[in-house]
This record gives C-alpha cells, structure tokens and sequence, in this order.
C-alpha cells in the first residue's frame, strides 16, 4: 500500500505536535517530532560545551550521533546516545538552544537524512519547520499551522503551567518565542516557510477542540483521495 506523508509545518507554540499527534492516533501511522531532534542535538552540545554557534565543532559532534524517538504505550520517548533524554530536551536552555544549533548547514543535513529515512520506510505525520517545503517536498498533506504571537505564549504558558513545569514568566516566553520565530524564519537554509501548496490555518481565537476537528477533517478528506 502507498505510504502516506504529512507535513504539519508552523512558527512554535501552534499546536503542530498535539495536532500531529491526534492525526497519527486517527490514521495509525507513525508522528515524528522533528523539534526533538534538534533539541537532542542541543542538550549533546551543552552537555560538551560546544558552543550553539561553533559551527564546525557541531558538525562533527553530529557525525555519529545516535538520536532515536520511540514510543512507549503511546507516549513518545526521545533517546540520545541511548539515554532517555525526553524531560531534559524541554528547558529553556536547550528550547533555545534547538532553534540556534538548527542554523547549522550540517546539523540540517545530518537531521534531515534522519527524518527522509524514516518516511522512506513509514507512513508519517511530521511536524517541524521546513518539513513541506523541504524534507519531504512530495508530501500528500501540507498544513502550516499559525497563531498570533499573544495566543501562542499563552497556550505555552498554560501547558506549562498544567504539566508543573513553568520557570518563566509570560514575558520571557513571549521573548523567548519572538526570538525563536526570527531565528527560525531568517536563516539562510531550509527556514521556516509556508510551501506554495500547503494548507494555511490560522487559529487565532480556535480552541484546541475546534483546530483538531478542522485538521482531522483536511486530513480524511484528502487521505482518501491520496490512497
Ligand atoms: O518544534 P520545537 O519547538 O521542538 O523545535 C525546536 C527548534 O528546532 C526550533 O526552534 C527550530 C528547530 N527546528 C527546525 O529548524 N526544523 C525542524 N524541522 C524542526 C525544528
């Protein structure tokens, strides 16, 4: 059977990975966090003391990198030279990290060839930055997923805040997203982009019901006419 692929693309703090998530439960097919990834990367460079700018130290760090997403009873688990490394890629240091170290030509390279592999293999819903205007420029879903600046640090704020796990204040998230969003939107490789044929849902003012509900129905309908 044809594999499918679908690309949820967005600035952060969207929702792509809780709408990613919910469209691989509704299809049984595999969702690759790609964020994790780079984020992977980053914890292994503070970890060295690699700086997220040392562009040639962080090349070779890469080079034979194990990163690994698994899932346990559903719940996704991210592996980094084998260590469970879920909790600790999700601070600040390495959120901002991530976005800094994905600058990198051959921390890109190395990430994507990952994620190509995977989908050669698999059915998939991945979400990231330059998933459908680069990763996989074939991919029969594309959404770009968007939101107000405002809406995003506040669904941020709030999962944070549910989960026991806020260390910033609603200012410093909302910086720490700007900062994410020009970085992520300004490099010179493969930056966060809507690709001409994606799909484009702002949800502004949505709730999370109302956004799932919208995708899941984008995604039957083409599903159905892609198989
Ligand atoms: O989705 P996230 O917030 O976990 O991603 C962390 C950082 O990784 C993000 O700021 C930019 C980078 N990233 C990327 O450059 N390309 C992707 N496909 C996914 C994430």
């Amino acid at each position: 059977m044809k594999k499918i692929k679908i690309a949820i693309d967005g600035p952060s703090g969207a929702g792509k990975s809780t709408m990613a998530k919910m469209v691989s439960k509704e299809l049984g097919i595999l969702y690759l966090d790609t964020g994790a990834m780079y984020r992977a990367v980053a914890l292994k460079a503070l970890r060295e003391g690699i700086a997220d700018n040392d562009e040639k130290a962080l090349e070779e760090m890469v080079k034979d990198i194990d990163i690994r997403i698994e899932y346990d009873n559903g719940q996704q688990k991210v592996f980094l030279d084998g260590e469970d490394v879920t909790e600790k890629i999700r601070t600040p240091d390495v959120t901002v990290g991530a976005s800094n170290v994905a600058v990198v030509p051959g921390v890109r390279q190395k990430m994507v060839e990952l994620q190509r592999a995977i989908a050669a293999e698999n059915s998939v819903v991945m979400d990231g930055r330059d998933i459908g205007t680069y990763v996989l420029p074939d991919a029969d879903i594309k959404i770009f997923l968007t939101a107000s600046v405002e809406d995003r640090t506040r669904r941020r704020y709030e999962e944070l805040i549910e989960k026991g796990a806020l260390t910033q204040t609603f200012e410093e998230l909302k910086r720490e997203m700007e900062y994410r969003d020009k970085n992520d939107s300004s490099r010179s490789i493969a930056p966060l982009r809507k690709a001409d044929d994606a799909i484009l849902l702002d949800t502004t003012g949505f709730s999370l019901e109302k956004t799932v509900k919208m995708i899941l129905d984008i995604v039957k309908a083409r599903v159905n006419n892609a198989i």
